[in-house]
C-alpha cells in the first residue's frame, strides 16, 4: 500500500456546505457552497440552513472530486463533522458521509469542529505551531482558549459564559443595521473609523474566562439613546462605531489571551475560527507577540472561517492513529472538546 491516504471531508456545521479532498495534509481541493439565504433573516435560521445544505451537497462533492482530480474509489476515507455545530445541518452532512461510506466501502471517520479550527494550523505542513501551545479559537458559536498538549489531546483553559466573540461581532453589527454575517463588514468600516472615539464595557471575568452580553447590551443602549436625539446617528459615525466595537472585543479577547500564556508560560500562540480572518485580531496578535516575544501563528485566510479542509487534515491524524468511527454515531449539537469545556 503506498504512504499517501486520500481523504474525503464534508463539513456542514452551520450554514456553509464544504467539501474538501487532501492528499496526506495538502489540499486537493476544498469547495464552500455559501448560504447567502441568511442575511435577510439577520441570522442563520436552522431550518433553512439544513434544506440548503441538503440542496448543495452533491453537487460541492462533486465539485470536490474534479477540482482534485481523482476518482471515488480512490478515497480511503470519509470525514466529517459530527458536532459542535445546529443538528439538522450536521445531519445533511453525517447522512451523506455514511451513504458515502457505505457506497464505497471506506471507513468513516467523525471530527469535532473545534478541533478541527485549530488543527487548521497544519494544513500543508508549513509554519505549523510547535507542541504545546495555546490556541484562541475564535467563531460565530464559541469563544475558547485551548491548551493544545498534543494534536491528540487539548484542554479547553477558558471560555465565554455566554456569546461567542463572532456573535458579538454579529449582534452589534445587526445593531447598526449591518446584515449578517456582520463581522467582515465591521472590520470593512472599521478600518477607516477612530477605535477610541467610542468607550464599551469589557467583562472582567474570572480566571481565562470570557463574557460578551454586557457588552453587547451597552452597544445597544448606546446606539438607541444616541440615535433617539439624532436619528442620523448611526449613519453618521459607522466607521468609527464600528472601529470602536471591534477594538473593544479584540483588547477584550488579548487581555485573558496574555494572562494564559503567561500563566502556563507557554510563547507558542496561535489562532483560528472565523473571527481570525479579522483585520485587527491578526495585526494586534503581531503585535502583541512581537513584545511578549511569542511565536504567532495565524491561519491562511481560505482556513479561518468554516471549511472542509479543517476536517480533512484533523481526519488524516485520526487515520494515521486508526481512529475510526462507525455508522451508528449520531452528530452531537453540543459535543465538547475536552472534560473541561
Ligand atoms: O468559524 P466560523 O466560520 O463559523 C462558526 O463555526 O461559527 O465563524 C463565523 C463567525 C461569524 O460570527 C462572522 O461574523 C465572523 O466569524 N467573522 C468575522 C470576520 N470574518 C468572519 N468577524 C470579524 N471580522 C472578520 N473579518
Ligand atoms: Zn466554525
Amino acid at each position: 500500500m503506498s504512504n499517501l491516504v486520500h481523504i474525503l471531508a464534508i463539513e456542514s456545521s452551520c450554514d456553509d456546505t464544504s467539501v474538501a479532498v487532501l492528499r496526506n495534509n495538502e489540499v486537493l481541493s476544498n469547495i464552500t457552497a455559501n448560504q447567502a439565504i441568511h442575511s435577510s433573516y439577520g441570522g442563520v435560521v436552522p431550518e433553512l440552513a439544513s434544506r440548503a445544505h441538503d440542496q448543495n451537497i452533491s453537487t460541492t462533492y462533486e465539485a470536490a472530486l474534479k477540482v482534485a482530480d481523482i476518482k471515488p474509489d480512490q478515497i480511503d476515507a470519509i470525514a466529517y463533522t459530527n458536532g459542535p455545530g445546529l443538528l439538522g445541518s450536521l445531519l445533511v452532512g453525517s447522512s451523506f458521509a455514511k451513504g458515502l461510506s457505505i457506497g464505497l466501502s471506506k471507513p468513516l471517520i467523525a471530527v469535532n469542529h473545534m478541533k478541527a479550527h485549530i488543527l487548521a494550523h497544519f494544513i500543508d505542513g508549513q509554519n505549523q505551531p510547535e507542541l504545546p501551545f495555546l490556541c484562541l479559537t475564535v467563531s460565530g458559536g464559541h469563544t475558547q482558549i485551548v491548551l493544545v498538549k498534543d494534536i491528540y489531546d487539548m484542554e479547553v483553559i477558558g471560555q465565554t459564559k455566554d456569546d461567542a466573540a463572532g456573535e458579538a461581532f454579529d449582534k452589534a453589527a445587526k445593531m447598526l443595521g449591518i446584515p449578517y454575517p456582520g463581522g467582515p463588514l465591521v472590520d470593512k468600516y472599521g478600518k477607516e473609523g477612530d477605535p477610541k472615539r467610542f468607550t464599551f464595557p469589557k467583562a472582567n471575568m474570572p480566571n481565562f474566562d470570557y463574557s460578551f452580553s454586557g457588552f453587547k447590551t451597552a452597544v445597544l443602549n448606546f446606539v438607541r439613546k444616541s440615535s433617539d436625539k439624532n436619528p442620523d446617528f448611526i449613519q453618521n459615525n459607522l466607521q468609527d462605531l464600528c472601529a470602536s466595537i471591534q477594538n473593544t472585543i479584540v483588547e477584550t479577547l488579548f487581555d485573558k489571551l496574555i494572562l494564559a500564556a503567561k500563566a502556563h508560560k507557554i510563547n507558542q500562540i496561535a489562532i483560528a475560527g472565523g473571527v481570525s480572518a479579522n483585520s485587527l485580531l491578526r495585526s494586534k496578535l503581531q503585535k502583541i507577540g512581537e513584545e511578549h516575544s511569542w511565536k504567532t501563528f495565524i491561519p491562511k485566510f481560505e482556513y479561518c472561517t468554516d471549511n472542509a479542509a479543517m476536517i480533512g487534515i484533523t481526519a488524516y491524524y485520526d487515520f494515521l492513529k486508526g481512529n475510526f468511527s462507525d455508522l451508528g454515531l449520531v452528530p452531537n449539537a453540543r459535543l465538547k472538546l475536552s472534560v473541561e469545556d
